[in-house]
């Protein structure tokens, strides 16, 4: 029997995590349907359950449920450690029972990315993370796991940043700051996880951050050079990338 998966997102004709998986299932001799299913926004539950009355095996979740997706769990359910921490979650597999075990693989993708694919370790490296909503949680405990010497989270609005960095206390220490308290400091890697690239917009990051040799990643895929890249190219960032890399790897995670 075929077993039956898909990414579940609005809109989702976009997503390459059916080709993802596709492959994926090639490679690995996997008998694997896997397709991409519009949940509407009012009823991403009614389209989880769905899917699963229906035989499926498993769901990817992505943009705009994935904290929807964390709060479907119930008792009986199991949530992984990265999950809880990040309050979202882009991965749920149907268990006995109907139970949910539920996932988020985007941190572990994001730092296989840039430790294994681009080659850049952050153990002992200055570390910014700009942005404090969804995408920039998923990502800040398996960054903290790598054992930078600093993780800083800017964000426009400071609060959501001070908020983000006091739920880090447990696995190390993470500094907040607004954009202007960055004049002056340096960093090895600079990470937009804002969503400002989807509007071609910039955040206001001051030009001296980038640190020699230093790695620009933009977690946006799919859009070439962002401002945010265009910018890092401009003020001495040696190493850009994009968040294609860390789509590929949540995928295999
Ligand atoms: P996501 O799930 O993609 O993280 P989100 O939770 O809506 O989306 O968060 C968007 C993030 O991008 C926020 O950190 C937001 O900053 P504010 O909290 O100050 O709003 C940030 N953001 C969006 N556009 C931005 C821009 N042009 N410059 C800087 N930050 C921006």
């Amino acid at each position: 029997m075929t077993d039956r998966y898909a990414v579940v997102g609005n809109p989702i004709a976009h997503s390459k995590s059916p080709l993802i998986h596709a492959e994926f299932a090639r490679q690995t001799g996997q008998d694997m349907a896997y397709i991409a299913l519009l949940a509407p926004l009012e009823d991403f539950a009614g389209t989880v359950k769905k899917f699963q009355a229906e035989g499926g095996k498993g769901l990817n979740v992505t943009v705009p449920f994935k904290l929807e997706a964390f709060g479907l769990l119930g008792p009986g359910d199991t949530l992984s450690e990265r999950a809880h921490f990040a309050q979202a979650v882009n991965t749920i597999k149907f268990e006995e029972g109907g139970r949910l075990y539920a996932d988020n693989t985007d941190g572990v993708g994001f730092v296989r990315d840039v430790t294994q694919n681009l080659r850049h370790s952050i153990t002992d490296k200055r570390v910014l993370l700009m942005g404090a909503g969804g995408a920039a949680r998923g990502v800040v405990l398996p960054i903290l796991m790598e054992k930078p010497s600093q993780l800083v989270i800017a964000n426009r609005t400071m609060s959501k940043a001070i908020e983000l960095a006091g739920t880090t206390k447990k696995y190390g220490h993470v500094l907040a700051s607004d954009y202007e308290q960055l004049a002056g400091r340096q960093f090895d890697i600079v990470i937009n996880a804002t969503s400002s690239s989807l509007s071609d917009a910039l955040p206001p990051l001051p030009q001296s951050v980038f640190a020699p040799g230093a790695l620009a990643y933009d977690m946006m895929y799919g859009k070439g050079l962002t401002p945010f890249l265009l910018f890092a190219q401009a003020n001495g960032a040696e190493h850009l990338a994009d968040g294609l890399g860390m789509l590929v790897e949540q995928a295999a995670e």
